[in-house]
């Protein structure tokens, strides 16, 4: 609706700002003048350490010198909290003790209907919640319970569950007199079309509600406890109250804390933002069941300067990072960017965080790096710029790139530190690209840099002529966790390590094994010396002689926390109780995979780097045939999962 001015002139005469600003934020005692109406904090729109946020009563005004924000009372809260600007008045008005202007009918009608909606889903989640609680939950509570949620976190996230049933869900809301179109418009039944009753659309679920910015539930996430279901999660479809590409899931309450943390993290899934929360970052929200939206990065701008993106270590990770790049270029203001942090190959947070603990998880939130460096590692991923030619195929796909920064002060200043990559990058002293650092300043070209990220991944000392490349893979962010090991690589070793026939069976392919993990890696190698130690005495290697070898050996360690990850993925059949024909079996599957992932790997470098070197259509088809290859394996890998064996028990894909 539209409000009078006379009414906000009347909210802003009545409420003094620093009254609205300082329920967010505090004051900085030392350059505060409360008595002038004059105000200092540390800005709550970018993160800062020194109060460069400053607000005048007299001027009913806020304004920062360090990020260039400025507005009144309304503006606050809408660009900060993400409030409608109707929103905010309400609120402001509450504040100041106003009354709300009479609205026409028409608005008021349509502000009745969006408050039933909103009271149908508070019913709704109250229904699920108490399901959960019912006998016929106790599946979903043990599901829950066996994924480490614990009653508090089901409490404070609301957690909950919709019964197997077309229409338990209707008829609750239904005896609450909550009327069927209501229910449609929330997206809570199907209907429609050839439909002719309507029914419950969330059904053998668990139910995670969506709040909004003001923490009202306006969709659901639903799990399926089962993996025969054709959706691992369904969520609500988009409705009067849902957005989908506008909302973050917990974002009110990493709002809330994004203060204190100084950062905040953007993960992908529902069950990341859950185990984030639980191992003590609270600051973490994620899209849902999309990438990153340019509006979604702009409410999480509003949180902060620089939110730390979380991706999968693996290929589909990196690709999806890639992407996000771009999504973000075109937005990119002074102290509006981005950092990247990847995972270990094949983890999410919540795998991280169970299998590894919160440190690890706040060892890769340290790891991350800014867009900058990112930007710098995938144009050079392919890394063979040898020629004049590829170099300056270097140089020009990198200038597109940059190209994409609208605001034109962050675009030089891209260009600047791109030169100087580029200019350490194909040697320092030697001369440089022409025409590409904002203008040819005059200044020489030997401004290599110290920190960038390729230097610390172990192409140091070259210059010129072929240059190591500076691949993802070594650099910071996607150095190998000193301490984890993939879950099939401790698969594959434990397999041996606990059954050591299958070395016997499978000698050559286990001694050749490519290991990603120095830690298993090193104790590979401890197998096949105690085998041939072994061999040279005669004697076949026991899973008792290892073991008790093993005690006094420093591999002890890592044999363990391997054998935990088996335990906690409940992979059953490398254990040493398991039967050998499983073991064996099981081993030859994960083996398989474990090949063919590789194979693709390789042959995915190949296609980038001749690509790269050439960049004919023959090249980009390559390239595209096998990025489908490797997310159709993806696809079949899943597949597996699930299968019986022939004990009956079912094999965890690997
Ligand atoms: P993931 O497949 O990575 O699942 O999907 P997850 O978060 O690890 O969940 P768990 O651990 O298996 O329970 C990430 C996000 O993508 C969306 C959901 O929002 C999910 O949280 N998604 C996934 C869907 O919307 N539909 C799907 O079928 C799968
Ligand atoms: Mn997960």
């Amino acid at each position: 609706m539209r409000f009078p001015d006379s009414f906000l002139d009347e909210i802003r005469d009545r409420l003094p700002i620093s009254e609205v600003i300082g329920k967010r934020v505090t004051f900085d005692k030392k350059k505060t003048n409360a008595a002038r109406g004059d105000y200092w904090a540390c800005c709550p729109f970018h993160g800062e350490k020194t109060p460069s946020f400053h607000c005048e009563d007299r001027k009913g005004r806020y304004h920062c010198f360090g990020c260039g924000v400025s507005g009144d009372h309304f503006r606050f809260l809408t660009e900060l909290d993400g409030m409608s600007f109707p929103e905010a008045v309400e609120r402001l008005a509450d504040q100041a003790g106003l009354p709300m202007p009479v609205m026409d009918r028409r608005e008021q009608e349509r502000e009745e209907k969006r408050a039933t909606l909103f009271d149908a889903m508070e019913l709704a989640t109250a229904f699920f919640e108490q399901k959960l609680q019912a006998s016929e939950g106790a599946p979903a509570r043990a599901y829950l319970r066996e994924r480490g949620l614990s009653a508090e976190m089901q409490k404070t996230f609301r957690i909950g569950f919709a019964p197997d049933s077309r229409n338990a869900l209707k008829e609750h809301l239904s005896a609450k007199g909550i009327k069927p179109e209501q229910v449609e418009a929330c997206g809570l039944v199907v209907h429609g079309g050839e439909i002719a009753v309507s029914y419950d659309r969330f059904r053998n679920r668990i139910m995670f509600p969506i709040p909004d910015a003001r923490e009202r539930v306006i969709a659901f996430g639903g799990r399926a406890l089962s993996s025969d279901v054709p959706a691992k999660y369904m969520n609500s479809p988009e409705t009067e109250l849902f957005h989908k590409s506008n909302v973050l899931y917990n974002y009110a309450r990493a709002r809330r804390t994004v203060h204190e943390r100084k950062q905040v993290i953007a993960c992908e899934g529902y069950m990341d933002v859950l185990a984030l929360h639980a191992a003590g970052f609270p600051n973490a929200v994620a899209p849902l069941g999309t990438a990153l939206t340019e509006r979604q990065m702009l409410l999480l701008w509003r949180l902060h300067g620089e939110p730390v993106l979380c991706f999968d270590g693996d290929e589909a990770g990196v690709k999806a990072a890639h992407r996000a790049i771009d999504m973000l270029l075109p937005g990119l203001e002074a102290g509006r960017s981005a950092r990247f942090a990847l995972l270990p190959e094949g983890l999410d947070p919540d795998d991280l965080i169970r299998q590894e603990g919160p440190e690890a998880m706040g060892e890769v939130l340290a790891g991350s790096v800014p867009l900058a460096e990112m930007i710098w590692n995938r144009e050079t991923a392919s890394g063979l710029f040898d020629t004049p030619e590829r170099k300056a195929m270097l140089e020009k796909s990198i200038r597109q790139v940059i190209g994409a920064i609208r605001e034109p002060s962050v675009r030089r200043h891209y260009e600047q530190d791109m030169a100087d990559r580029l200019a350490a990058y194909f040697g320092a002293g030697t001369s440089g690209p022409d025409g590409w650092d904002g203008g040819g300043n005059g200044k020489p070209r030997n401004r290599a840099r110290q920190g960038s990220g390729w230097r610390e991944g172990g192409s140091k000392g070259q210059r010129g002529g072929v240059v190591a490349s500076p691949a993802l893979l070594s650099t910071g962010i996607f150095k190998k966790g000193k301490t984890h090991v993939p879950l099939r690589e401790a698969a594959l070793v434990m397999g041996a390590c606990n059954h050591p026939a299958i070395i016997e069976a499978f000698f050559d392919e286990f001694v050749s094994l490519p290991l990603s993990s120095q830690s298993a890696e090193t104790l590979r190698q401890w197998l096949v010396d105690f085998h041939a130690e072994c061999a040279g005495r005669g004697e076949a290697m026991t899973h008792g002689a290892i073991r008790e070898r093993l005690e006094t050996s420093p591999n002890a360690e890592t044999a363990q926390r391997m054998d935990g990850q088996l335990a906690q993925n409940r992979i059953w059949q490398f254990r040493s109780d398991a039967a050998f024909e499983d073991a064996l079996e099981g081993w030859r599957q994960a083996y398989t995979l474990h090949m063919r992932a590789k194979a693709l790997r390789n042959e995915l470098k190949a296609a980038e780097t001749a690509l790269s070197a050439d960049d004919s259509e023959e090249n980009q088809e390559r390239l595209n045939t096998i990025r489908a290859e490797i997310e159709r394996e993806e696809g079949t890998e899943a597949l597996i999962d699930g299968f019986g064996f022939s004990s009956g028990r079912p094999m965890k894909a690997l």
